[in-house]
C-alpha cells in the first residue's frame, strides 16, 4: 500500500545517490522532519510497510527509525506506532527559520529583526506559473498586438510629464478611465481625484500601514488569509489579529478590542472563496463606523464571476468615509504589469498622494497612459469578458473532474468566481506533505493549512485553474488523484 510518507521519502531518496541506503534513508526522514514536511505528531508507517513500499530491507528502516528516536526526532507509543516527536531537537526555531539561518554564512551582514521576521514568514512561492499555481491568470492571452499599437502610438507623442517623476498619485487619464470603470463595473463611489495608482497591492497596503497606523496598532486580518496582507502589515510593526472566516467570509467576533484597520476580501475571500452577504457587509460597516476603524477592501479578482451577477464592492455601500478600496490589474491583465489602484476618501487624497511620492516616487507613465487608452477604447472590458468565459469553462472542467474522480464532498466552497478553488481534504490528511509530493511531480498546489496563522481548522489544496486548458484539465489533475486515493483508502 502506498503512503504519503513513503512517497515523500522515495522522492528525497531519489534526489541523492551518495552514501549507504541506510544513511540516505535516515537523511531523507530527518530532513523531512526538520523542514516541516513531516509535521510533529505525524504517524509513520510501520517499518515493515515502509520497507515494502520502498523496496528495502526491514532492518534498514528499523535502524533509521531507531537512530532518529535516539536523537529525539521520533517517539514510539506502545501499541499505536511511531510518530514524529511533538517537540523536536531544534524546536526553538521554526522550519523556515532554520532554512534562512542555515543559508547565511557566518561573517555575512546580519539582517534586522524585522528583516529576519519577514523572511522567516515569507509566503510567495518560488514558482508563479503552471498547473495548479494559484493567483496567476493565463498571461498567454494578453492582447499584445493591441497593446503594442497603443504604446507605439503613445511613444510618438509622450508628454514630458510622463517621463519625469509623478507627484499626483498617478496620471490623470488613467485616474479618469478607472473612476468611470469602477463606478459602473464595481459600484464604487469615486471621483478621478480619489484614485491613487500604485505598483501593486502590497505597495498600496504598505502606504496605508505607514500613513494610517502607529507601530503596535491592531489590524484585523482574515484567518485563513492572504500571506501578503500579514507580511506587509507586520513589517510595519502592526499587530495582526487573525479573525475567523466562515461561509460568508470574515466573522464579527464579540467582545474584542477595536482594531485600527480591518483588512478584508469580501467579494471573494482569499483563499476560501467565501462571498460576504449583504447583512454581514452592513454589520461590518456599522461596527467599523462605531469603532472609528478603517476597512481596507482588497477586491483583487472580483471581475471573474461566472454565470452570476457581480457582487458590488463594499465601498459602494458605505455611508461614511471609512472604506479604502484596493484594486489591481494583476489578475485581469498580468501580475508583471505591477499596476494597482486605490480609491481613498476625499479627506485623505492629497496627503496620501504626497506620501506616495515621498516614499516610492511614482512613475510608469507610458504604462499608465496605455492602460487609460486600453480601457477607454473598450479593450479592457472585452479582454475581461473573454477571460471570464475561459476561466468559467476551466473552473467547470476542474469541478467536474473532482466530482467524477473523487466526489462532490472534495469541492470546498463553490463560489463560481475567481481563479482558484479549494480541494477540501479530510482532517487527517497532511496537506503540506501532499503538496510537496505533487511538487516533485511538477504539479504546484498550495496547502490550505499554511494560510492559517494559528491552528489550521481545515485541510485542503488550493488549486489555481486559470492556466490549465479545459480540455487538459482531467489529465493534468490525475496526479493529484493518484497521490490522494491511497491515503484515503487507509
Ligand atoms: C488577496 C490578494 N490580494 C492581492 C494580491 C496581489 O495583488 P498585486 O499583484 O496587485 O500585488 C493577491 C495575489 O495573489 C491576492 O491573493
Amino acid at each position: 500500500m502506498r503512503t504519503l510518507v513513503g512517497d515523500l521519502v522515495a522522492c528525497r531518496l531519489g534526489q541523492t545517490a551518495a552514501g549507504t541506503l541506510g544513511k540516505r534513508l535516515y537523511d531523507a526522514l530527518q530532513q523531512s522532519i526538520q523542514k516541516g514536511m513531516l509535521a510533529p505528531g505525524t504517524r509513520l508507517p510501520a517499518s515493515r510497510d515502509l520497507a515494502a513500499e520502498l523496496g528495502v530491507s526491514r532492518n534498514t528502516v528499523m535502524a533509521a527509525y531507531e537512530q532518529l528516536q535516539s536523537e529525539g526526532y521520533l517517539t514510539t507509543r506502545a501499541g499505536s506506532g511511531t510518530f514524529v516527536s511533538a517537540s523536536l531537537p531544534e524546536s526553538d526555531l521554526s522550519a523556515v527559520e532554520r532554512i534562512v539561518s542555515a543559508d547565511v554564512p557566518s561573517g555575512q551582514i546580519a539582517l534586522s529583526r524585522r528583516g529576519e521576521q519577514l523572511l522567516n514568514r515569507a509566503g510567495a512561492s518560488q514558482r508563479q506559473w503552471g498547473a495548479f499555481m494559484p493567483g496567476v491568470p493565463d498571461v498567454r492571452h494578453f492582447p499584445h498586438k493591441t497593446w503594442h499599437k497603443i504604446t507605439r502610438r503613445l511613444n510618438l507623442r509622450l508628454p514630458v510629464e510622463t517621463l519625469s517623476y509623478s507627484q499626483h498619485g498617478g496620471y490623470a487619464p488613467l485616474q479618469h478611465a478607472l473612476a468611470d470603470y469602477l463606478r459602473v463595473a464595481r459600484s464604487v463611489k469615486c471621483t478621478p481625484e480619489q484614485i491613487l495608482i500604485a505598483s501593486g497591492t502590497h505597495q498600496s497596503l504598505d502606504l496605508l500601514a505607514k500613513m494610517l497606523c502607529n507601530p503596535g496598532d491592531r489590524v484585523w486580518v482574515e484567518e485563513p488569509g492572504y500571506w501578503g496582507h500579514r507580511s506587509v502589515l507586520e513589517i510595519n510593526g502592526l499587530e495582526t489579529v487573525p479573525i475567523a472566516v466562515d461561509d460568508e467570509g470574515m466573522t464579527l467576533p464579540a467582545g474584542v478590542a477595536p482594531p485600527r484597520l480591518i483588512c478584508v476580501t469580501p467579494s471573494h475571500q482569499y483563499p476560501t472563496g467565501a462571498v460576504m452577504g449583504l447583512a454581514r457587509r452592513q454589520a461590518l460597516l456599522r461596527q467599523a463606523q462605531a469603532w472609528g476603524s478603517i476597512i481596507i477592501e482588497d477586491d483583487y479578482d472580483s471581475e471573474f464571476r461566472f454565470g452570476e451577477s457581480p457582487v458590488p464592492a463594499l465601498q459602494g455601500l458605505a455611508q461614511d468615509e471609512n472604506v479604502i478600496y484596493l484594486g489591481t490589474f494583476s489578475k485581469t491583465l498580468y501580475p508583471g504589469l505591477r499596476t494597482s489602484y486605490m480609491v481613498v476618501p476625499d479627506s485623505l487624497t492629497a496627503r496620501l498622494k504626497v506620501a506616495h511620492s515621498e516614499l516610492y516616487r511614482g512613475g510608469y507613465g507610458l504604462t499608465q497612459l496605455a492602460l487609460a487608452e486600453f480601457i477607454r477604447e473598450g479593450h479592457y472590458a472585452a479582454h475581461v469578458r473573454r477571460m471570464r468565459q475561459l476561466y468559467g469553462q476551466r473552473r467547470e472542467a476542474l469541478v467536474g473532474t473532482i466530482r467524477r474522480e473523487l466526489g462532490a464532498e472534495f469541492i470546498g466552497q463553490d463560489s463560481h468566481a475567481g481563479l482558484h478553488l479549494i480541494l477540501a481534504l479530510p482532517p487527517e490528511i497532511d496537506d503540506v506533505a501532499l503538496a510537496y509530493v505533487l511538487e516533485q511531480q511538477g504539479i504546484w498546489t498550495r496547502p490550505l493549512s499554511v494560510y492559517y496563522r494559528g491552528e489550521a481548522k481545515r485541510r485542503g489544496l488550493i488549486l489555481g485553474y486559470a492556466c490549465v486548458e479545459a480540455e487538459a484539465m482531467t489529465e493534468t489533475f490525475m496526479p493529484v488523484v493518484h497521490a490522494l486515493l491511497p491515503l484515503l483508502a487507509k
